[in-house]
């Protein structure tokens, strides 16, 4: 089966190299893919953004041209965008009745699940799932004299899809204020802080819950800990996530089955009953807050880098898994994990998440070659032709590691991290300090 998959971070390299190893997998397109993708497949220069009757027509005819039998489709915007709605149309539309390719990712209706915080919060307090408690703002006065009056910590968050950034986590009210007014005044975010949610400040830690939604059947994948924060200790505004481990000894069994009794399984219900069928990847951030795990945020997709050490230790036929879950018979699935853990760096270009240069050769991946306990997944890096690898993005490598337990796993991928170079590297050394120091105590 030939399968082309849509996005060109870290995330869509790591499901792409578990993809190859499927024995279905024959040929592997990524559009636009990165410097790393383009070792493992083809990349090419199908324009998956704005999602548009040209762009997605543009797809459908690749897809029939090169016989794609799976389309995966990896980050937020083209699923909050209809790209799996209108993509499906318009391969029905080119089919002349024959099969039309499988397409791996939520509609529409059930990605703005993560596009409009708004409506995720609405969802959640339908279906009483354990949230922080929070009002929406759609008018710039009213958010102000709300955060203004208000005596305990919030968080700030523009409701709409903005790479992980649109969110302030404010220690007073000054920092509140500051923050709404950036949001809805300054349009930092653009349209998407056309609303704002005001949030109680939550404490405890942070956990990513993954599962695999076919419309009925939910498989919950291992948890794993993402670090969004940009310093070391959890200090300095958020990134998209700076490096994760999988799994996570901060919860056992007991309290996995509660996520999925109460948190997983009563959105997908919920949203059943709004006429909303979910089909993919639902991915719940919590926060482990003294009175039971809460909901941060709902995201309509794989997470990065949480992906990257998910499919370090999964073990099993993704293909097969995909398949399953975008054709509703994930009962026939039966997913197992290497028992290691698997710790992701990531290495970033100095200055992010602010501005940063790009252009800068990467060397001394090729050193790491061999290990096959190391895997350096691309995120922002481009190759042009016959010249050197270089940064293109914020987010520019994904740097996994497998070891015994977390400590061995992280040594290893910090070491891996010294053997790399670009000009401004930046990583951060401490990745699952939490719980190595809860550990210690
Ligand atoms: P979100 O995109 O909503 O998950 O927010 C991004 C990050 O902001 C989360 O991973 C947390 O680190 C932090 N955050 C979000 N909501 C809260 C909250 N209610 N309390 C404390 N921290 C939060
Ligand atoms: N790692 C955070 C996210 O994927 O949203």
């Amino acid at each position: 089966m030939n399968i082309l998959v849509i996005g060109s971070g870290g995330r869509e390299h790591a499901l792409g190299w578990k993809l190859k190893q499927s024995p279905k997998c024959d040929k592997l397109f990524f559009a636009p893919g990165n410097g790393g993708t383009a070792s493992l497949g083809e990349n090419v220069s199908l324009a998956t953004e704005p999602v548009n009757t040209k762009t997605v027509d543009a797809i459908a005819y690749f897809c029939r041209e090169h016989k794609i039998g799976l389309v995966v489709v990896g980050p937020e915007d083209p699923l909050a965008d209809g790209l799996v709605d209108q993509l499906t149309a318009a391969c029905q539309a080119l089919s002349q009745g024959k099969p039309i390719p499988v397409i791996f990712g939520p509609v529409q209706a059930a990605a703005q699940l993560e596009a409009d915080k708004a409506f995720a919060k609405k969802l959640m307090r339908a279906a009483a799932i354990p949230t922080a408690e929070a009002r929406t703002f759609t008018d710039l006065e009213a958010a102000l004299a709300y955060v203004r009056s208000h005596e305990t910590p919030v968080v700030v968050k523009a409701a709409g899809l903005a790479k992980g950034k649109g969110v302030v986590v404010c220690d007073d009210s000054q920092q509140a204020v500051d923050a709404v007014n950036m949001i809805m005044s300054d349009r930092a975010f653009g349209q998407a802080g056309d609303t704002v949610v005001v949030e109680e400040r939550l404490v405890g830690q942070e956990l990513s819950v993954l599962a695999l939604v076919d419309g009925r059947n939910i498989f919950v994948l291992d948890p794993a800990q993402d670090h969004k924060a940009i310093g070391e200790g959890d200090t300095g505004p958020n990134t998209g996530g700076m490096g994760a481990y999988c799994p996570t000894p901060l919860i056992d069994d007991k309290l996995m089955s509660q996520i999925e009794r109460h948190i997983i399984v009563p959105m997908v219900d919920t949203l059943r009953r709004e006429g909303v069928v979910y089909q993919g990847v639902l991915y719940a951030g919590l926060m482990l807050t003294a009175g039971g795990p809460k909901v941060l945020e709902f995201n309509c997709r794989f997470g990065d880098p949480e992906t990257q050490p998910l499919m370090m230790r999964l073990k099993g036929d993704l293909v097969h898994i995909m398949l399953a879950t975008a054709q509703g018979r994930l009962d026939e699935v039966d997913l197992s994990w290497d028992d290691r853990c698997c710790c992701c760096v990531v290495m970033a270009s100095g200055g992010y998440p602010g501005p940063y240069e790009k252009g800068k050769p990467i060397t001394g991946i090729d050193a790491l070659d061999g290990d096959h306990d190391v895997q350096v997944f691309h995120a922002g890096t481009t190759v042009n032709k016959d010249g050197p690898l270089v940064t293109s993005g914020g987010r520019v490598l994904g740097v996994c590691a497998m070891g015994d337990d977390l400590a061995a796993a992280q040594q290893k991928a910090n070491a891996a991290c010294e053997k790399i170079q670009f000009d401004g590297a930046y990583f951060r050394r401490d990745i699952g300090h939490r719980v190595m120091q809860t550990a210690k105590s």
